[in-house]
């Protein structure tokens, strides 16, 4: 048997992991033991119940208005601590987060391999997304096996100098995700998102809570898109805001009082997923988004000066759209005015793999004990 233990703690790390748990506690060969660090709470046991996993170890560290220093911090302590108890022979992170990073270096720690999913996405730029590209930089020199999405990612690592043997290229776990909650039929649980007309309106998602947009960036996110609502009657905004409370102070100033502006509490999975298939357009500054959404075929406006994700920009569903109010405001209005504009980035590509890439982490984890 191999003991694999799987460690995440923030939403978007608990939808990518959850098919790949479900995937390690299918195969006979592997113990499968999870340990969150719930450095997110309510938005962790949203993803937690909906794909019913019941962690082994929960670390229960969230504090509000939490720093990076304390989140890393109180990870290194607990995860030190699970590792000694269960002895696993890998530990598997996920993506860039404080829990990705300390839980990797805890490992290392205890001299247990890590290995990483979601390897080898780079802005190049270390302050942007701040602190995610230099946790993801980390957490390479950490890991021994590196799980990538797509040949880019595989280039990223190379050019790093990370052993070619360790790095196998299969596809992002989040498309294995997706495919689990779309339905075409799907009927919300929020009833104001039944009543939605998307058909004849153009409904926008927005999402935001990249900690360097805190502050103007996202008062300008905030007011162009206010703006775009006031000048489109058509338009409607969906924003199922972030439970970061720096985030709601900004959209407090910003979006209330206006009645096409629906601010609502953060969206279980299924919902979320299903309201990006159903609206016309996304605006976001978030990672997980640019890769959900080109499967969808909608187009993403994105909230940040640099991605990540050059794929989705490659295949035209995503534009990088920075943060500056005139931009947002010129971008986005293109999207709803320009009948063409709006076309040619719906197409649904989907550049980050077939939905089957839990089983080829499972199988390279496989592979790997075997040529020890
Ligand atoms: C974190 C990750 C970021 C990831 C994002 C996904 C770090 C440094 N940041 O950012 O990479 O993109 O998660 O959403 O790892 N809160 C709650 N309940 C929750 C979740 C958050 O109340 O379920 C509030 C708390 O006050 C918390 C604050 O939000 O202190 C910020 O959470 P934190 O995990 O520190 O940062 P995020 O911006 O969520
Ligand atoms: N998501 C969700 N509910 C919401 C908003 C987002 O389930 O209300 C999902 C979304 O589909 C994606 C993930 O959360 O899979 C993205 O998480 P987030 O934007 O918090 O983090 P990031 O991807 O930027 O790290």
């Amino acid at each position: 048997m191999i003991k694999v233990m799987t460690l995440f703690g923030t939403r978007p790390e608990a939808i990518k992991m959850a098919p790949l748990v479900k995937a390690l506690e299918a195969d006979p060969e592997i113990q499968s033991v999870v340990c969150v660090t719930a450095q997110h709470r309510q938005m962790l046991d949203q993803v937690l119940d909906l794909f019913d996993i019941k962690p082994k170890h929960d670390l229960n560290i969230m504090k509000a208005g939490q720093t990076i220093s304390e989140i890393t911090s109180r990870v290194i302590l607990g995860v030190e601590s699970v590792l000694k108890e269960e002895k696993p022979d890998i530990v598997l992170v996920h993506g860039d987060t404080s829990t990705t990073f300390a839980g990797a270096i805890a490992a290392f720690y205890q001299m247990i391999p890590v290995g990483h999913v979601e390897a080898g996405l780079r802005s190049g730029n270390p302050y942007s997304p701040y602190p995610e590209e230099m946790n993801r930089r980390l957490t390479s020199q950490l890991s021994a096996l590196h799980f990538a999405a797509t040949e880019g990612n595989v280039e990223n690592l190379k050019k790093e100098g990370i052993n070619v043997q360790s790095i196998v290229k299969t596809g992002n776990t989040v498309i294995d995700a997706l495919m689990t909650v779309i339905r075409e039929d799907y009927t919300f649980e929020n009833p104001l998102l039944n009543t939605i007309d998307y058909e004849n309106r153009k409904v926008i998602l927005m999402t935001a809570h990249r900690r360097e947009n805190l502050g103007e960036p996202m008062e300008n996110i905030f007011g162009a898109v206010r703006k775009i609502v006031e000048d489109h009657e058509e338009v409607e905004v969906v924003f199922p805001i972030h439970m970061n409370p720096a985030v709601r102070a900004i959209a407090d100033k910003h979006l209330s009082g206006h009645d096409r502006i629906h601010v609502i509490e953060p969206l279980e999975y299924e919902s979320f997923a299903n309201l990006q298939n159903r609206c016309a357009l996304i605006m976001t500054d978030s990672g997980g988004i640019q890769e959900e959404a080109p499967a969808l075929g909608k187009p993403v406006v994105v909230l940040r000066t640099e991605t990540e994700r050059p794929e989705a920009v490659e295949a035209g569903t995503v534009v990088v759209a920075g943060v500056e109010f005139e931009a947002i405001y010129r971008i986005t209005s293109q999207l709803i005015r320009d009948e063409a504009t709006y076309k040619s980035m719906s197409e649904a590509v989907n550049p980050y793999g077939d939905g089957k890439a839990c089983g080829q982490i499972v199988d390279a984890i496989k592979n790997w004990r075997n040529s020890k």
